[in-house]
């Protein structure tokens, strides 16, 4: 059999992890607090249809929709990303800037093609967004982990890993982070903006759950204090539309943004055109915000109730975030209990999470008495019926 190209041998593990999940969301029976996929609920189907059957005509934009487009991605779509979700943030931009493109993960393997050549160094959050460690690993890309803390990355040893590594790039999720729901506070994202420019180095700023905010108050992006063109911000359309459409964008200076549009071009000419003039359409019609609003009430009610079980179920020594938006929660367990070894028995009772140690690099020190839990597309009922599950079976660990 023809080998493999080289760069698969470190995908292997991480592949299969996420293959058990997605197998284990599809059983009718398990609750899964595994993906980290949206409430059902809050997806904007009779809209789109509407939409659709309004605009996918011949005399409307249904030839736009099935004819080649632009690799930048359609003009009112940037513009809607311009107006109604960059400036919002304090991020000024102009149609140079934006490029659409097939939802986050794209963006990781874009902006990587872009500046990663096989074995320079990128510094991820630890622990960090085990889909984002694949991407990078395609591309050969050697993963450092820094710590963090309840405030985000731990920028001093940041910068000693900087100085050890010389990294090319730095991921992160500075908001409701992936996977432990907590947000990077205002101090550091200025200096973390800060530390790209003195060291010369790309800060990858991925902020797909910032408008999913259930409480306190929102922070500018890193973006917004990056003084150099040294911070690249990307973000989804997957948790404010619809992770089916498969769409993101890309906000960088203009002279990135040419370069970009190459690798985009190499990669598949342009993004999906139905999906986009669907989403722009939403943006257009004025959908969009109280749409947002009603994903922001349904998730809010879905993080209380979580809450709750947490704190009335587990055992008193469990330690956990309470996120003030997004879709996870981090859970730390009193003692060795391995989360890893018990989500066979979780999953024999009809419950499922990811076991924390997925989202630490390999070769790096991991925390095997954690888990994610994700509540986005769990309704309340289900969430409290789960978490009973789950507290039995951490019980009958400990
Ligand atoms: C941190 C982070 N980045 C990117 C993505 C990818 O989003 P998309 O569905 O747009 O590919 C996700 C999705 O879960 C995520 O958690």
């Amino acid at each position: 059999m023809t080998r493999f190209a080289r760069r698969m041998a470190h995908m292997q593990a991480t592949a299969e992890v996420v293959r058990y999940l997605f197998e284990s969301m599809t059983d009718p029976q398990t609750i899964s607090f595994g993906g980290g996929a949206p409430a059902r609920e809050a997806l904007p189907v009779e809209q789109v249809h509407e939409i659709a059957s309004e605009v996918l005509t011949r005399d409307r934009r249904g030839m736009q929709a099935l004819q080649y487009g632009n690799p930048a991605g359609l003009p009112d779509l940037r513009q809607a990303v311009i107006e109604r979700l960059l400036a919002p943030k304090g991020l000024h931009a102009s149609q140079e800037n934006v490029l659409i493109v097939g939802g986050g993960i794209e963006s990781l393997n874009l902006v990587c093609q872009l500046y990663l050549d096989p074995g320079d160094v990128i510094l991820v959050e630890s622990p960090t967004f085990v889909h984002a460690v694949q991407a990078f690993q395609l591309l050969e890309a050697r993963c450092i982990a820094c710590q963090t803390d309840e405030h985000g990355l731990v920028l001093e040893d940041v910068e000693a890993r900087i100085r050890q590594y010389s990294p090319k790039m730095i991921y992160v999720i500075p908001t409701f982070q992936n996977p432990s729901g907590r947000t990077m506070s205002l101090e550091r994202r200025r200096a973390l903006a800060e530390l790209g420019s003195r060291y010369d180095l790309m800060i990858l700023e991925d902020d797909p759950y910032c408008e999913l905010r259930y409480s306190g108050e929102a922070l500018p992006p890193i973006k917004f204090f990056d003084q150099t063109g040294h911070t690249l911000y990307v973000n989804s359309f997957s948790k404010i539309f619809s992770p089916g459409a498969r769409l993101g964008y890309i906000f960088t200076e203009e002279n990135i943004q040419r370069k970009l549009y190459e690798v985009k071009t190499a990669t598949n000419s342009h993004t999906n055109l139905v999906t986009q003039i669907l989403c722009a359409e939403f943006f257009n019609r004025g959908l969009f915000e109280p749409h947002l609003q009603r994903v922001c009430e349904i998730h809010r009610e879905r993080r209380d109730v979580l809450m709750d079980c947490l704190q009335s179920m587990l055992p008193a020594q469990t330690r956990y975030v309470h996120p003030d938006g997004g879709l996870f929660t981090w859970v730390e367990l009193p003692g060795q209990v391995d989360t890893t070894a018990m989500l066979v028995e979780a999953v024999a009772q009809k419950v499922a999470y990811v076991p924390g140690r997925e989202f630490f690099v390999e070769g790096q020190p991991s925390r095997n008495n954690c888990m994610r839990l994700s509540y986005g597309n769990v309704t309340p009922e289900k969430i409290r019926v789960g978490m009973q599950r789950l507290a039995g079976v951490i019980d009958s660990w400990l």
